[in-house]
C-alpha cells in the first residue's frame, strides 16, 4: 500500500535490509518485542537503530528514535525516509513519541513499514502526524 512519493524499489530494499539486520541486536528482555529501524539521510548515508529496554520500563529507547540520534549524531540534520520492521505479520505504526521526533527532521519524510507478512506499507510522515508541532509558524 502507497501513498508516499519518491521512495525507488532499490531503496525500499536496502532500509528494509538494513533495519531487518539491526533488529537482531534489540535489546528487549520486557516485551521481548523486537524492532530495527534505518533512516536514510538527505546526503544518501544510512543510520540504524534498535529498541532499547530497561529494568526501568519508561526509559525504554524505541529503534526509530536510536536510529534518528544515530544520524544526528553523525552531523545528519535532514532524513527522507525511515524503515520499520518488526515480527508482526502486519506492519506495525511507530509510536506518537518517535512520530514527533521524525517529523524534527524531515516534513515530507517516507515512512516504510514492513512487518513478517507480505503487506507492506509505504506513507507520508504527515499522514502518521498530521500538522505536527514545530518552531516554525504555522500560516
Ligand atoms: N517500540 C519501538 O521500538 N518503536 C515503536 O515505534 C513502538 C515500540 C519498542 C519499544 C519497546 O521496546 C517495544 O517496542 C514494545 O513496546
Amino acid at each position: 500500500m502507497s501513498d508516499a512519493a519518491g521512495l525507488d524499489e532499490a531503496t525500499i530494499q536496502r532500509l528494509t535490509a538494513a533495519a531487518r539486520a539491526v533488529q537482531k541486536q534489540a535489546y528487549a528482555p520486557a516485551s521481548e518485542f523486537r524492532v530495527g529501524a534505518a533512516v536514510l539521510a538527505a546526503d544518501g548515508r544510512e543510520f540504524v537503530g534498535c529498541n532499547v529496554e530497561n529494568a526501568s520500563y519508561g526509559l525504554t529507547i524505541c529503534a526509530e528514535r536510536a536510529a534518528v540520534c544515530a544520524a544526528v549524531a553523525a552531523g545528519v540534520r535532514e532524513i527522507r525516509a525511515v524503515a520499520v520492521v518488526t515480527d508482526l505479520d502486519e506492519p506495525a505504526r511507530p509510536c506518537g513519541a518517535c512520530r514527533q521526533v521524525l517529523a524534527e527532521f524531515g516534513k515530507d519524510m517516507a515512512v516504510l513499514l514492513v512487518g513478517r507478512g507480505p503487506a507492506v506499507r509505504l506513507l507520508d510522515l504527515e499522514r502518521l502526524l498530521p500538522d505536527a508541532f514545530t518552531f516554525e509558524r504555522g500560516s
